[in-house]
Parts: C-alpha cells; structure tokens; sequence
C-alpha cells in the first residue's frame, strides 16, 4: 500500500535530518581531529557514518513505500563548536532532539493506523534510548576524567 502524503513527508524529512546529524557530527570530527583529539574524532567519524546510514534506510523504507525522496540542502556547520565536553553535551541535546522527531512519526503512523511505518521506526526508537545514553555515558566519563584525564577518554573512545 502506497505511503500517504502527509507520512511520506514526515519520512522524508526525517531523512534530510539524519543527513543534517551526519554533517553535524562530520563537523564535529573535523575539529577534533584539528586539535589531536584523535579518539574523539574516530568516535564521531563512526557517528556520522551511522546517521548515513540510517538516512539511507529511511529513503529505502520511502521508495518500499513508492515515496520518493527529496534532498533538502546541507546547512553550513561552524568550524567550532567548544571543548570535547562542549561537543558531546551538544551531541546529546541533538540526540534528544532526533528522538523528539522520530515519537512524533511514530505516534503519526499509529494515529493513521500505518502500521509498516510505525513497525519499521520501532528500531529507531530503541536505538535512540542506546544512543543517549551512550553519550551521557561519555559526558559523565569526561566530567570526571577533568582536564588531566582527557586524553585518558580520548583514548579510550579512539578504540570504538
Ligand atoms: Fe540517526
């Protein structure tokens, strides 16, 4: 059964805003790679290759659906974005925000019984509870590494 409009729209802007995540996070890894934060850098290089990747899913799961995509443009990122503290707490608030903007497709597909949508967005709800709290994880551990540890987690979440 085709996608209706209203959904296909919702989908797809989910998909140019996983790309907009990639970029941010892609973004992200420029900086700390500038500044020899290598860990830190692997760490958000293998994000943006996930939020590719899920962009790329949620096109596919649209064309299933004979929905077509539409790409949106790539906004311009900033060159910097604060200490590698600044950078995952803004992580984790883009994070909460992604998971904001997948219940609020969700609850749509289950108000207007599309169930295929809803069933294949059910992963991405799960993924964004691991996604959280991985970087609060990470938060926490910088929090407490302080200035002298930092290079203790940079190096741990190089092995990632
Ligand atoms: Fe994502």
């Amino acid at each position: 059964m085709k996608i209706n409009d209203q959904m296909a729209a919702l989908v797809n802007a989910q998909v140019n805003e996983e790309f907009h995540a990639a970029h941010l996070y892609l973004a992200m890894s420029f900086q700390m790679a500038n500044e020899g934060y290598d860990g830190f850098a692997h760490w958000f290089l293998q994000q943006y290759h996930e939020e590719i990747e899920h962009a790329l899913e949620m096109a596919q799961y649209l064309q299933a659906r004979s929905g077509q995509p539409q790409l949106t443009g790539v906004a311009e990122m900033p060159q910097h974005f604060g200490t590698p503290l600044e950078l995952f707490e803004a992580a984790y608030k883009h994070e909460c925000h992604v998971t904001e903007q997948i219940h609020k497709i969700y609850k749509h597909a289950l108000d207007t019984s599309d169930y295929a949508t809803s069933s294949f967005f059910k992963k991405y709800i799960d993924e964004q509870v691991e996604e959280e709290d991985s970087v609060l994880a990470i938060i926490d551990h910088l929090r407490m590494a302080g200035d002298k540890g930092i290079y203790l987690v940079n190096a741990q979440l190089g092995k990632r």
